[in-house]
């Protein structure tokens, strides 16, 4: 997989949320200026599964989970959270994602 696929998102939001995986990395990429830090990572993680992440020190460990927990954003790709693009998402956005709970502004309160 070299691009991302432009239909992708269309049809992961498409999917009744019962199928759609909970978590799914399409061809995510992220460079820090010449260093390649993750290149084209995708998986999909479904509601109750453990993923496990392991690699040499500097594979990129860290750098994924920034990105899923939206403190950096990728350079390429898409990360979809229970149909949310977190990718596009500023992180304290993304406090809820997963649980499906609603995502609230800052500053104000649910009535
Ligand atoms: N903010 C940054 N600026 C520049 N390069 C970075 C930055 N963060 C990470 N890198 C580089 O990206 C690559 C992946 O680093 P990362 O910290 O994600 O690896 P890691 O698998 O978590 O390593 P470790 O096992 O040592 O914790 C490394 O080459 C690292 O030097
Ligand atoms: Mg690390």
């Amino acid at each position: 997989m070299t691009a991302t696929s432009a239909s992708a998102p269309v049809l992961e939001m498409a999917r009744p949320s019962a199928e759609r995986p909970l978590l799914a990395l399409t061809n995510v990429s992220k460079r820090f200026g010449g260093v390649r830090a993750l290149e084209n990572v995708s998986f999909d993680v479904q509601r109750g599964h453990l993923l496990g992440i392991i690699g040499p020190n500097g594979s990129g460990k860290s750098t994924l989970l920034s990105l899923i927990a939206g403190a950096q954003r990728p350079s390429s790709g898409q990360i979809v959270c229970n149909g949310r693009r977190l990718d596009r998402m500023r992180s304290h956005a993304i406090r809820g994602s997963a649980s499906g709970a609603p995502i609230r502004s800052r500053g104000r309160s649910a009535a």
